[in-house]
Formats: C-alpha cells, structure tokens, sequence
C-alpha cells in the first residue's frame, strides 16, 4: 500500500471525526456503521463501502453530462458522488439530511477546491432551491430504512417532477430491497413511466450490503 501524503492523512482524520461525532449523536441508523464511511471516493483515497468513481463508470452515464447542466443529488450522503460529478456539469447541489456527512462533503470540497458544488442540510421534504434541474439523482433512496423519508413514494416522485427542467433526466438507483423483487418495484415503476419516459435500463454492480450484489440503474426523461 502506497503511504498517504500528510495533508491527506489530515483530511482523513478531519472526515474521521465527523464519522465519530455522527456516532455519539446522531440518533438514526447510520448506513456502513462499521466501515466508516458509505461512499468511497479514490481521489482523495478514502475507502468506502460503495466505490464512487467506479459507480459512476458502472452506470455508463457520462453522455448525458456537459459543462451547461445542473444537477442535483437527493439524499446525497457524505457529497462525495456530488463532487466526483462537478468535475463533468456545470453544477451539482447535493441535499442531505444528517448533518454529520454534509460536513464530510464540506471539508473534502474545501480540500479539493471545487467551486461548482452546494451542499445543503436539509431533509429533501424541505428543500426549496430557487432553481430548476436538468439532472436529478436518486440513488438508493426513494425509501431509506433509516425511517427519515416522510414522503409517500407519490409525493417524493412529485417533488422530482417539480424540480426537473423539462427535457431533464431522473437517475435512478433502486434501494436493496427493490432490486431482486419485481413485484416490490412495480407499482413504482408504474408510478415513474407513467410520469417520465425510460430511456435505460441495467443491472449494475453494487458492494453494499453485501447479499446486495447488484442493483437496478434507470434513466428516465421528463417530457
Ligand atoms: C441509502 S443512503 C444513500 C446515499 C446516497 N444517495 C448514495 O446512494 O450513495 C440514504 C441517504 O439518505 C439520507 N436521507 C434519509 N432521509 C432523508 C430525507 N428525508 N432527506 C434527505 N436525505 C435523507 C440518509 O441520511 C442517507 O445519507
């Protein structure tokens, strides 16, 4: 193993202690408790139950980014997919609701100096940006078993209607539990074709958890 520079070895512990201050008092289920962190992110070497530059590959998206698109990230975890996917659109929000990991996805944007990037600490249910989308991403998070989502799937899907710009894309990543049964899944696949049209549809690899191996990838258009 290659040994880290010292002003990673910083930010580790920098990001460390938000993970260790979650865990004193953040009183919902954490996701990857004992990994430490949900989101791996290569770049600044931070290993992570989910991979976030090889996830984006997987999902074979990147020709629906150019350097003219805003997007958004729902539930976006400790940013660090928000702030891999601002190096390929003009800007990305991420909305998350533990606060903990919105300051992981704070200091790791300072430390990496990306501009293009608004984090918000919020519950999805209360944020109202001032602006429209062009990309929405829902990944894993429709429905989270933290018990935090009040939306009913109706209303969560209404709310990423009203923020798409029309023309706009929902990506969609299925919570676990949607992935391997269908009839779980659809009656919110009706739901998402009958308001958006599928362009796409895959399986793709996924490390957590782990009796998870694969899940479902969707790309709708708002039209
Ligand atoms: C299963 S994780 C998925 C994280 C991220 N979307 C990903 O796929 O890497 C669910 C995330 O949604 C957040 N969350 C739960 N309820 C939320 C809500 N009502 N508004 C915003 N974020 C919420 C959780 O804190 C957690 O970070």
């Amino acid at each position: 193993m290659t040994e880290l520079e010292p002003k990673l070895i910083e930010l580790h512990k920098k990001l460390e202690q938000h993970i260790s201050e979650q865990k004193s008092n953040w009183k919902s289920f954490v996701y990857a408790q004992q990994m430490g962190f949900y989101q791996g992110f290569e770049e600044i070497k931070l290993p992570g139950c989910r991979p976030t530059e090889k996830r984006l590959d997987r999902y074979g998206i990147k020709n629906y980014f150019t350097s003219e698109k805003i997007a958004l990230d729902i539930g976006c975890n400790c940013g660090f997919f928000v702030l891999h996917v601002s190096k390929f659109v003009k800007h990305v929000d991420g909305v998350e609701i533990n606060p903990y990991l919105v300051n992981i996805g704070i200091d790791t944007q300072k430390f990496l100096d990306i501009k293009n990037v608004g984090f918000f600490p919020s519950r999805f249910e209360d944020y109202k940006p001032t602006r429209k989308y062009d990309i929405v991403f829902s990944l894993a998070n429709d429905d989270t078993i933290d018990g935090n989502t009040e939306f009913t799937f109706n209303e969560y899907i209404e709310k990423i209607q009203g923020l798409l710009n029309e023309g706009g894309h929902l990506m969609w990543e299925t919570i676990s539990p949607d992935t391997y049964d269908p009839e779980l899944f659809k009656p919110k696949r009706l739901v998402l074709e009958k308001r958006f049209r599928l362009l796409e549809e895959k399986m793709v690899k996924s490390e957590y958890p782990v009796n998870v191996p694969e899940r479902r990838f969707l790309v709708f258009q708002n039209n």
